[in-house]
């Protein structure tokens, strides 16, 4: 990707089912103790707007891994990572920080809320960062903590919330830009199960309603159920929970498990 403006947000029409995330043959080894550690392994995967991919596997099978690397967070070893059609697998910096700031959001399993400022202050700070003017980026950030049934806890600091309140507004920060990739670590995993539900399913509708592509890491069979479609991490590839992939999956014990919650 050589051309800034291929990656201009304004350039970008939202429309449902068009493809948003590439991985083509991605790999990642870590280095640690003088031993190799291949996480990715030729990984690919193909992701549209409109739809919740969910990522499934045991800890430490490479979800996290996978996301860090979609969301240009972390380099892969070698492979490409496209988005939205143009090839991010080594952007500048500046180019990069662009690509974070208008095409995507990301949610973790810990809020990481900055804990001084308001819930509408935390939702405000992306697009104060995107250059937004203080009156315009509140009334927008009011609109999306609106759409997270939260605005009668706008002004509360996090401490003053819940867990599960925290983490909408984590959510509300993470789409107050309109993003066109969600990319999700997890999070519902530090909600208690009915809160996880609740919490969960308003990310379901966000991801119908504004037509976004989220890539969503979970251990939580029950939750990946509800995401368009699944993919189980095995040997450090995503493998799609279908048909054609079954007998593949079948042979793996520990996957052999999950897909049961899936077939
Ligand atoms: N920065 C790192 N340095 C060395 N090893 C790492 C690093 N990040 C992750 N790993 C290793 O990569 C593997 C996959 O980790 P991760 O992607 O976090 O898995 P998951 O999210 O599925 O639990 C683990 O064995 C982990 O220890
Ligand atoms: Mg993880």
């Amino acid at each position: 990707m050589n051309n800034k403006n291929n990656l201009n947000k304004k350039n970008y029409k939202k429309q449902s089912g068009k493809l948003i995330l590439q991985l083509k043959n991605v790999c990642k080894t870590f280095i640690q103790g003088g031993n190799k550690l291949e996480v990715l392994k030729n990984a690919n995967l193909d992701a549209y707007s409109g739809e919740i991919v969910a990522l499934i596997g045991p800890s430490g099978s490479g979800k996290s891994t996978l996301l860090h690397i979609a969301g240009l967070l972390d380099k892969q070893s070698s492979g490409n990572i496209f988005i939205d059609g143009n090839d991010c697998s080594a952007l500048s910096d500046s180019v990069k920080d662009n690509v974070h700031k208008y095409y995507m959001g990301f949610v973790y399993q810990t809020n990481n809320l900055m804990n001084d400022f308001t819930a509408l202050e935390n939702v405000m700070m992306p697009l104060l960062i995107a250059g937004e003017k203080k009156k315009n980026a509140s009334v927008i950030a009011k609109d999306v903590i609106n759409m997270m049934k939260l605005s009668n806890r706008e002004n509360h600091f996090p401490m003053q919330l819940s867990g599960g309140q925290q983490q909408r507004i984590a959510i509300a920060r993470a789409i107050v830009n309109d993003p066109v990739l969600l990319l999700a670590d997890e999070p519902t995993g530090n909600l208690d199960p009915a809160t996880s539900d609740e919490v969960f399913q308003q990310l379901v509708d966000i991801v119908k309603n504004k037509n976004l592509c989220c890539i969503l890491a979970t251990h939580n069979p029950s939750l990946a159920k509800k995401a368009n479609r699944v993919f189980i991490m095995l040997r450090g590839c995503p493998v799609e929970v279908n048909n054609d992939n079954l007998k593949l999956l079948k042979a793996d014990p520990e996957t052999k498990e999950l897909i049961k919650h899936f077939i």
